[in-house]
């Protein structure tokens, strides 16, 4: 993992992402070695589903899809993503409505709050293999944000 904020490029130490709300931690990725980790964080948060969403070259649509999480949204539910390969980019919005840059790789456990405003992109490699944990589907749908100032790349409002 690493973070930093996005207008500075200035890096984010763990506890400064960790004081804006953001969870973070680091677990196995061997099949089997992860499942402990992620009972624990079920159980503690009040997820009560599990899956696997994998995108790749191969992955039928990859454009469409990535184009639903570029553009900058929240969820009435937490986005809780353990990478398994691969890697990713959350854009997350400070408490003062900065942007703050995330570079997920495999073994990183990442929560992004509830209702918080974020954004999420591919890397060069276009490929991540992810453990999503929920506790309400519903809850995951995106609600994209209206306008916002200072949003930089943030691109045309979809609602
Ligand atoms: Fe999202």
């Amino acid at each position: 993992m690493r973070a930093t904020w996005l207008e500075s490029e200035k890096p984010m130490a763990m506890s400064e992402l960790l004081a804006q709300g953001v969870h973070y931690e680091q677990w196995p990725t061997k099949e089997g070695a992860y499942q402990t980790c992620v009972d624990v964080l079920m159980e503690a948060r009040g997820y009560v589903e599990q899956d696997i969403i994998d995108l790749s070259e191969a992955t039928p649509g990859l454009d469409a899809l990535c184009e639903r999480f570029i553009d900058e949204h929240l969820h009435s539910d937490d986005e809780v993503r353990f990478v398994l390969a691969g890697e990713g980019i959350f854009d997350i919005r400070s408490t003062d409505d900065r942007w703050m840059r995330v570079l997920v790789e495999a073994g990183d456990l990442i929560v992004v709050a509830a209702k918080r405003h974020h954004r999420f992109l591919l890397t060069d490699q276009r490929r991540i293999r992810c453990v999503r944990l929920f506790k309400d589907r519903s809850g995951w749908v995106p609600e994209y944000r209206r306008c916002s100032e200072d949003t930089g790349s943030v691109s045309a409002v979809r609602v």
